[in-house]
């Protein structure tokens, strides 16, 4: 039976549910003309009534206990945006067992459960949607579900971290500290409650996962994925890409080939002059290679309260519209399982290497004989001399194309050097 009216409810009300409960009041009349029936604020769960809100909400409606929003029968549509693992997942799986659509800007569930939660959503007749859980208010879940179907793709490139792309772009051009930019990305609401998961790499993981499950139409776990930070980076490595002519992006890659897929999140070396280099502030872009269409860029807001909110109530009209006209959710493509994820050990690419080593004949051939026994190729050195009385100078190395693990032997080969005080850092470098 079609619906008369669609009962929203919210379990969070922090950047995001903040947001969306802001414009499905504001927006009301737009949005019934875009359903056919009005779409209604019935339930918010939060953790704490007393919090300060930006967005006034109908009165009795803020809850701390989630069974009377799961349970209310006026609920049709649960939009999570609440964060987390625990008990955003739980909670799910609730609504959908009571017969609740669902929508969710939640990467890590998306990334860990998301095959099972649509599996589960088919078999109870919902319908759950989550293009706010990669790149933000940047269309790209939608893409790849419906207007990529008939295409194979065959690699993901992105910049898919908003705080960190924020963070790196302000190093890069204003030599600004990591820790001062980090704390005004997290004022702006780009950041995640814990950050370490942004600057760790970790959140571009989930979301690789995300991509690289839908691109592929095979199942990624986020423990697929490879992850490296922006921790290691200092400005010094900002101005030698400079003078090599790149830019430092925290890229997310996938890469799949006659079944078997390699995904990485890591910084990455990339020509100064490519479209993604030019990706600033906390914008995001995914750059996809696909059979037939080609090469396709989604470039926009990845993170913040209302780019966000624009993801989240794209997902509520979409179902909201098929309840309103009594219309079945859409199949759901099916996965293949059995995915061969190559690991970072067997990824062929060119390297940077910074490290500081003494200042005196002979080191040079010293460190390029640690690396031509591991067969890593020198395409050119920069050396700086930066401590004229503790005699030490800084060596910057551009290899040819090396293996990984021969190059991760290399580095504690280096280290291990007594003439290397350290390596300060390796960085991948991506030409694709
Ligand atoms: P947030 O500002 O920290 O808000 C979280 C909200 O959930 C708060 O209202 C909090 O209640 C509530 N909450 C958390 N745990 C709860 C619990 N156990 N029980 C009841 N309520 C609970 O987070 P956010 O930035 O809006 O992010 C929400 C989700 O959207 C996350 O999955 C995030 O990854 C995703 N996302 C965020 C962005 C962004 O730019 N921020 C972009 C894309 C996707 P209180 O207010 O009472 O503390
Ligand atoms: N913390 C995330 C980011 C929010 O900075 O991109 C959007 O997912």
């Amino acid at each position: 039976m079609s619906k008369d009216t669609v009962g929203i409810a919210l379990l969070g009300m922090g950047v995001v549910g903040g947001g969306v409960a802001d414009i499905i009041q504001r927006k009301r009349s737009h949005l019934r003309d875009m359903v056919g029936c009005p779409v209604e604020l019935k339930g918010i769960l939060v953790r704490d009534v007393n919090k300060p809100r930006a967005t006034q909400t109908p009165h009795g409606i803020v809850t701390t206990v989630a069974d009377d929003i799961l349970s209310n029968p006026e609920v049709d549509v649960v939009v999570e945006v609440m964060g987390g693992q625990d008990p955003a997942f739980d909670y799910i799986l609730k609504s959908i067992s009571l017969g609740k659509h669902i929508v969710t800007a939640n990467k890590e569930v998306m990334a860990r459960h998301g095959p099972d939660i649509l599996t589960l959503s088919r078999k109870k007749g919902v319908q759950t949607l989550f293009e706010a859980a990669v790149a933000g208010g940047t269309p790209i879940i939608a893409p790849l579900l419906r207007d990529l179907v008939a295409n194979e793709v065959l690699t993901i490139h992105g910049i898919i971290n908003g705080t960190t792309n924020y963070i790196l772009t302000s190093m890069s051009q204003n030599g600004a500290d990591f820790g001062d930019t980090l704390a005004e990305a997290q004022r702006l609401g780009y950041a995640e409650s814990d950050p370490t998961n942004d600057v760790e790499g970790i959140d571009a993981a989930y979301k690789l996962a995300i991509l690289a499950t839908l691109g592929f139409r095979a199942r990624v776990r986020d423990t697929d994925v490879f992850h490296e930070g922006i921790t290691r980076l200092r400005t010094r490595d900002f101005q030698y890409a400079r003078e090599l002519g790149y830019a430092i992006k925290l890229l997310g890659i996938a890469t799949s080939d006659n079944g078997s897929v390699q995904a990485r999140v890591h910084p990455a070396f990339i020509r100064e002059d490519s479209m993604i280099a030019k990706v600033d502030g906390a914008l995001n872009a995914v750059e996809i290679q696909t059979d037939l269409a080609g090469k396709l860029m989604f470039h926009g807001a990845g993170a913040g309260s209302m780019p966000t909110t624009s993801a989240v109530i794209a997902d509520i009209v979409d179902i909201a519209r098929n309840l309103a006209g009594n219309v079945a959710p859409p199949p759901i493509g099916k996965l293949s399982e059995r995915t061969h994820v190559q690991p970072i050990s067997e990824l062929r690419t060119r390297y940077y290497i910074r490290l500081m080593a003494t200042d005196r004949p002979g080191v040079l051939a010293q460190v390029g004989g640690v690396l031509g026994n591991r067969n890593i190729s020198i395409a050119s050195a920069i050396q700086k001399e930066t401590d004229e009385v503790a005699q030490r100078a800084e060596i910057v190395l551009m290899t040819h194309r090396a293996n990984e693990s021969d190059v991760q032997q290399a580095i504690r080969e280096l280290e291990a050097l007594e003439t290397v005080a350290e390596v300060g850092n390796m960085v991948r470098v991506e030409e694709w």
